[in-house]
């Protein structure tokens, strides 16, 4: 990513990453992502807010070649995870005057990861303030907006929020900063479901911690910067909210039709009621995209064949990662076509352990379904109307 000057003597120095499509080996990156680390120049003090994933490191040290920058006194590091500490080790040997600025937790985490020795560090406590001359640096604790030692600085002079994961998205875009377009939302609240939603109570909290700052720019660690930080703050509060929206998520696999058929009358009778339907096909559908729909949805029915003596191992991938998700979901519904077999509404109920939704009475399907099955998908879709009118439903 070219050097870019955000303000003087603030700029971009990360890098974006086009070409990847996946993060963890498990989320798919439709969009590619970028790694944003920032460069402060203070009267006195120079300090470098993150750095990049590894395979990134030469850019990123390029770009402070660029810049001319032959002396560095602070890395800032708000997250331990390598894809913005990665290449600590590196700067911290280009530049071997520089000390490593965190909390007590992530210093842990980046001696354990990274093997930086204890001696490079500057430890902080939450609220802590660091001159470099005319400009001021507050750190501000927040656990959980992705792994428990995370935490954001902020620029007090600049009203510049720091925020590494928290507010991010996976965007690979050569906008420096979000339109508040539709695709802006859409990755933002991808990166939501994907990374944050787990920890939605903690995310809250600290949404609710950062907003009485006075902020003119929020700068995330991925995607765009936010000029208007109403705009995201707005939407997490949104997301992270104890309501829940209208709609119900149908996810399906099917063998050779007779659950697809299921599925897709059910898709249908809760149309014809006023509902909002998102279906999935699990043998091709991202899992973002059917994150994304499990950050609102009040209602998850799960449809799937029984198979190897239980019910098909992709619907059992989807209750596993719904439940590591951790959504709001209120209910969940299932589905099953079996032939000779109908044992297998314990497996997806073993796997929806932590969020414990109510599991509504199963529906069992032998074969293809008939006349009497639709009419009991019909019921079914009655029983989830009558369930979300009792709910505390978001009004968009
Ligand atoms: Fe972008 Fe949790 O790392």
């Amino acid at each position: 990513m070219a050097v870019r000057e955000i303000k003087q003597g603030i700029y971009s120095v990360g890098a974006i990453d086009w070409d990847r499509t996946l993060f963890d080996e498990l989320i798919p990156l439709p969009e590619g992502t970028s790694y944003n680390s920032y460069l402060i120049k203070g009267r006195e003090k120079t300090a470098l807010i993150d750095t990049v994933d590894p395979t990134k490191t030469d850019i990123l040290l390029e770009n402070l070649e660029e810049l001319g920058i032959t002396h560095l006194d602070y890395v800032i590091s708000n997250h331990a995870e390598q894809d913005h500490s990665g290449a600590i080790p590196a700067v911290l040997e280009k530049y071997p005057e520089a000390k490593v600025v965190t909390s007590a937790k992530c210093m842990e985490f980046l001696m354990d990861l990274l093997g930086v020795p204890d001696e490079r560090f500057i430890v902080i406590g939450d609220g802590d303030e660091m001159s470099l001359g005319d400009r001021t640096l507050k750190f501000i604790l927040t656990p959980w907006v992705h792994w428990p030692e995370t935490m954001v600085t902020y620029l007090v002079e600049d009203k510049i929020l720091f925020t590494c994961d928290f507010f991010g998205s996976h965007l690979a875009t050569s906008d420096l900063y979000a339109s508040g377009n539709y695709e802006v939302y859409t990755g933002a609240k991808r990166y939501y479901a994907e990374i944050m939603m787990p920890f939605r109570t903690m995310v809250r909290k600290n949404v609710e911690k950062v907003e009485s700052l006075d902020i003119d720019i929020i700068a995330p660690s991925h995607g765009p910067m936010y000029r208007d930080s109403k705009f995201i703050m707005d939407a997490y509060k949104d997301w992270t909210s104890d309501e829940v929206a209208n709609e119900v998520i149908i996810a399906y696999v099917s063998m050779h039709g007779s659950t697809k058929k299921a599925a897709e009358h059910l898709a249908d009778a809760l149309m014809e009621r006023g509902m909002t339907v998102k279906v999935f096909n699990l043998s091709t559908a991202d899992i973002g995209e059917i994150a994304i729909s499990l950050v609102d949805a009040a209602t998850l029915v799960l449809a799937a064949p029984t198979v190897l003596g239980g019910i098909h191992p992709s619907a059992i991938y989807a209750a596993y990662l719904v439940n590591a998700l951790r959504p709001k979901l209120k209910q969940i519904g299932i589905m099953t076509s079996y032939g000779w077999g109908g044992m297998a509404i314990q497996h997806v109920q073993n796997c929806v352990t932590v969020i414990k939704p109510e599991i509504m009475e199963p529906l069992l399907i032998k074969g293809r379904p008939g006349k009497d099955d639709l009419e009991r998908i019909d019921s079914l879709a009655d029983e989830i109307v009558k369930r979300h009118e009792t709910l505390k439903i978001h009004r968009r």
